[in-house]
Parts: C-alpha cells; structure tokens; sequence
C-alpha cells in the first residue's frame, strides 16, 4: 500500500529554517507540504539556545552589520561565501525585528529593547536571546505562524528518503509513514530541502536522533554538489559526566555571561592560546584549547575542563541561564550557581553541506533549494555562535520565496516515473525480508567509533585513510542488514536508512578532509599545523563521479569586491560580557565600529 500526495513545494524538514520556508512560501500563494521525521517543535534548532546574532545595536551602540560581516569570514577562516555572509548580515536585524512581530517573547534591556549577548568571536555584544532557549522560542513563534498560514499541510512523523526526477529536475520525495509504516510519495513541483545537519555518525554529539544527513545524502544522489563537507563544528562545552549526559549542550551563553575555562591546575587556560578574546575565542580555538589541556594531562577528572559562572551571583545566573540551572541540577546533581560545570567538547554543527546560490538557495538540481544547515557557504570553515538561528531565517524565507516562484514557471506538477518510489520502497523494506544480516545498531556503532577516533577534532592523513577504509568497509556490510518484526515504528528499520545516509555522509567528510591538507577552522590536521593560503581560494565538493564514486573536487572562490574585503582587515575586538565591562572593553583591543566605513 502506498499513499500519493500533490503539492506545489515540499518542505523536508521542520526545524527553523523549514518553517520559515514553508511560511514563505504559503505566503506567496502556494499549496506547501511539510514533512518532518520528528513531531512538529522537535528540532535540533532548540539546541542553538543562547541567541541569534544581528547587529541591531541595542546594548552595543557601534555595533553594525559591516563588522558582523567582518566578525563571520574571519570566523569562517575566509572561505564563506561572501555574498551570502553579506546578505546573511544585513537582512538578520529584519528577520529578528519580525520575529519579535509575530510574538517572540525576547529578553530585554532596562530600556525595554531586545537585550543581546556577548559571544565567541562576535566584536559587540550581539546575540538577540530569550535566556538561553532561544531555539525554542524561534521554533515555537515560527510554528505558531505556520498553523495560522493558509495553504500549509504538515506531515509529521514522516521520513522522506528519496528525491525523485523527472527530466533532470526535482519532482518531489517517497519515503515512509514511521507510524503506520505506509509508503508515501509527494510530487511536488519545487522541493526545500531543511533537513539540518548530521552529528549522529560521531559517538559525542548535541544531535538528536534525527541528525543523520538525510536531506545532503538525498541531494547527493541526485547530482547535487556537497561542498566544504570536511568541517564539523565541536561546540566546546557539552556535558561530560554523568554519562548518560555526556554530549548535551552546555551553551555558550554562559561564557557570553562571563563563565571562565580552568584546568584541574584551576588555571584560565584560554589566556595561553587566546590572550585577547579568551573565553569568547572562536568555538574551534576554544574546543582545541580544551584539547590540547587534556592531552597534556591537566584536564578535569572526567576528561575536559571546568566551566565556573559563580562569581556573577545566583541570581543573575538563574535569570540569565535558567536552562542550564535545571540541567546540570537534574541531570547532574550539579548546582552551577555555586559549583563549577564540567564540560567538554561536543560535535554540534556541520559547516558543509549543499552547494546552493546565496540569494536564493537553489542548489545545482533544477527545482531543488536548500537552507539552514544543509546549505553550505555562510559559515566556511567555522561558525560563529548564535550565527546559525539567524542563517536559518534569512535563507529560509529566501529559499520558501524562490522554491514559491520556480514552482509558479511551472504549468504542472511534475509526474516523477513511479519506478523510482518502488526501488525506494524495496530498499526500505529489504532489511525485514532477511532472516539473518548484519545489525544496523551494531553497524551504527563501529561507524561512530571510526568517526570518533579517526575524523573528529585533531585528524592526520593516517587516521582519515584508516576511517576511510573502515566506512567503505561498513557501507560494503550495510548491503546485508536485517531486521525482524513489522513495518511501524520500527526504529531498526529506520535506523538502515539513516545509516546508509550517515554512510555516504561519513564519506564526503574524510575524503574532503583528506584532500583539505592544511589547519583551517574546524579541521585541524596535525600534518598540516598551518593553514595554506593556496588552499584558502578553494573550497573541495564532492560528487557522485561516473560509475557511482565519489569525487572530490577543488572549486575557486570567486574573489571578494574590495569594499567588502576591507571589511574583513584587521581583529575581531573583545565584546564586554556584562555592562560593567562594557567601558573596560572598548579600551582593550581591535577597531571600533566607527572606523569600519559605510555601506
Ligand atoms: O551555545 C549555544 O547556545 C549554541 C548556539 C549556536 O549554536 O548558535
């Protein structure tokens, strides 16, 4: 039994950046389909809690979007794409003044202005937040559009795992009901894919279960490009112990709020590999600096650092970080308000992904537009915190506006030969004729093992060649999977999906990291300790070579306008992390807004 659907744009995916989509695009005039492997609210957007960077200038007064600009390609190690980073800096302020229109309840300044925060890497306290669940509240306003918006149709629980053609453009998406088992198929005449990111390959992870690389694998087989695939971003600070926590967000927000690093030496570590912005360093300095502490064996009892917010007082810290209060008290017996936080890093954010146009998302497949996270290009080689709520909004609502208007060119919805769904569907449903194969949790578990030890923070040619032959190893065992019992929720059945998607993901991440021989952002090569500026023109894509291979190739990146490039001279200054500081801070290093010029 299979179940047919028509719409005019698909959304896969329901986390920021698919909703702000779906609204465009309803707004526009089209009939929209969401389909959403989780319930509509579970995303890991919630995991991004403690803001959204936008220059609105409400606490820092010299603030503005020129030096957001700045602040993000250096952050980025320079290989963004910088029209998107420059669209990326304007447009964020309208995004946040708009969220805050459609009910966003935000933290506020004595002025009763959207408060912002200080964080890694940002030169002014910038992060709009609501405490630190952010996330949630975006989601939540966003969703709360969405259900008033005509035209939209949600299909929650719904795992989409093929696109399909029809003379070489998206036709839309078969997949599976996970709570009935039924087969779906959705036609479609333009497709958004927002299906975020993919930390469940790597066995430490702020990723929820659905963090598999769905959408970038589906694209992937249908001729898309991925691009700057070797860069994944570790949050520095997750929960370490007990653990059953061990990978939980610890957000950034508490050292935005003044939280200082300590060794078990209870030495500021951060002043030795950043003794100008410390703390506020970028995530993949800071995540390195953890590091490096614990493998010179000053590391905490459980194998990170301390994270110590105490001297701001229990009640700046219950109002700032009330999340993080109830967290470390329930799942970790911790009272942080009076005892240090023990924290390491953990694999949080993926900088690559599709390679998409910057205004409008439309990937390289005609039809197919993609945003958020499975979009490659605004955040280069490392993100900035509080970068990506933004990013989610500004190119969903551009990708929900374009997929809107090339599905309008259209004058039918396209019929995508039905022999694509039924190779889909026999894929789907092989594991359960087996008696006998290989496990997918046992598979999915060396998978992380080799990703782990092999291709996470510190990497050499040796590791990544012995992770690469262990993933064509589990891809070439993955062919045998079974799995007893029934279609519905079968989380096994699920699981070989998502496996062979983490496979092909796992693959593009090594081979592009193989081919990345130098240190730059997030990939850091102990081979290579320096970064090449030759290979700072390029950034390497993967694709589907003839013969069913993966490539990787070297692609140039277009040279920057020189009004822009100006923008990015120079240092990222210290924000202040409390108003008390803020006078403190202007003094310390860097230029000041006023000298940045306007645009
Ligand atoms: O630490 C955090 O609150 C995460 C924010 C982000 O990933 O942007």
């Amino acid at each position: 039994m299979s179940e047919e659907i028509e719409t005019d744009v698909l959304v896969i995916g329901a986390g920021g950046a698919g909703l702000r989509a779906a609204i465009a695009a309803a707004e526009a005039g089209c009939r929209v389909a969401v389909a959403c492997k989780s319930l509509l609210g579970k995303a890991h957007t919630v995991m991004a809690e403690g803001g959204i960077a936008a220059a609105l200038a409400n606490v820092d007064a010299e603030d503005s979007w020129e030096i957001h600009f700045g602040d993000t390609m250096r952050g980025g190690a320079m290989i963004n794409d910088w029209r998107m980073v420059e669209l990326f800096s304007h447009e964020v302020i309208d995004r946040v003044v708009e969220l805050e229109q459609w009910g966003g309840v935000f933290s506020r300044t004595a002025h009763g202005l959207i408060s912002q925060r200080a964080f890694g890497a940002h030169s002014w306290r910038r992060l709009a937040h609501i405490g630190d669940r952010t996330g949630l509240e975006l989601i939540r306003t966003c969703q709360d559009r969405l259900v008033h918006t005509d035209g939209v149709t949600v299909h929650m629980e719904t795992t989409l795992t093929r696109l399909l053609e029809d003379r070489g453009r998206v036709a839309g998406a078969c997949g599976y009901r996970r709570d009935s088992g039924e087969l779906v198929l959705i036609r479609a005449r333009s497709v958004v894919l927002a299906t975020g990111g993919w930390g469940r390959m790597y066995r430490i992870t702020s990723n929820s279960w659905e963090g598999t690389g769905d959408g970038a694998a589906m694209a992937y087989q249908l001729g898309a490009e991925l691009k700057d695939m070797e860069f994944v971003q570790f949050h520095p600070t997750g929960m370490i112990w007990p653990p059953g926590a061990r990978g939980i967000l610890v957000t950034e927000a508490v050292r935005g709020e003044g939280g200082l690093l300590r060794n078990r030496e209870g030495e500021r570590f951060m002043e030795r590999y950043d003794h100008i912005k410390k703390e506020l360093s970028s995530r993949d300095v800071v995540a390195r600096s953890i590091f490096k502490e614990v493998q010179a064996g000053r590391g905490s009892p459980h194998g990170g650092a301390f994270l110590d917010i105490t001297h701001r007082g229990p009640q700046a810290i219950r109002r700032a970080l009330p999340s993080m209060v109830d967290q470390f008290a329930s799942l970790a017996g911790v009272d942080i308000t009076k005892e240090p936080m023990e924290v390491a890093p953990t694999i949080h954010y993926t900088m690559g992904g599709v390679t998409v146009e910057a205004a409008t998302g439309q990937t390289t497949v005609p039809g197919l537009f993609a945003a958020g996270e499975v979009a490659a290009g605004l955040h280069g080689a490392n993100r900035l915190g509080g970068n990506s709520l933004g990013d989610i909004l500004v190119f969903g609502r551009r990708a929900g506006e374009a997929a809107a208007a090339a599905a309008r060119e259209l004058a039918r919805t396209p019929a995508p030969h039905r022999l694509q769904a039924e190779a889909e569907w026999r894929l789907l449903r092989e594991p359960l004729e087996r008696a006998h194969g290989e496990n997918p949790f046992a598979l999915h578990r060396e998978l992380q093992e080799a990703m782990q030890s092999g291709a996470a923070i510190a990497r050499t040619e040796s590791s990544l060649r012995e992770t690469l032959a262990r993933v064509l190893e589990l891809t070439e065992r993955a062919q045998r999977m079974a799995v007893p019992g029934a279609p519905a929720y079968n989380p096994g059945l699920s699981t070989a999906r998502d496996l062979r998607f983490m496979l092909t993901i796992s693959e593009a991440i090594v081979r592009s990291g193989l081919e990345r021989r130098e240190s730059r952002g997030s990939q850091w090569r102990l081979d290579f300790p320096e970064r090449d500026p030759e290979l700072g023109r390029v950034n390497f894509a993967a694709h589907l070579a003839a013969g069913g291979e993966m490539g990787v190739r070297p692609v140039p990146i277009p040279p920057m306008p020189d009004d822009l490039a100006l923008l990015t001279a120079g240092e990222t200054r210290v924000a202040a992390t409390d108003l008390a500081d803020a006078a403190d801070a202007r003094q310390r290093v860097g230029r000041t807004g006023a000298g940045w010029g306007g645009r």
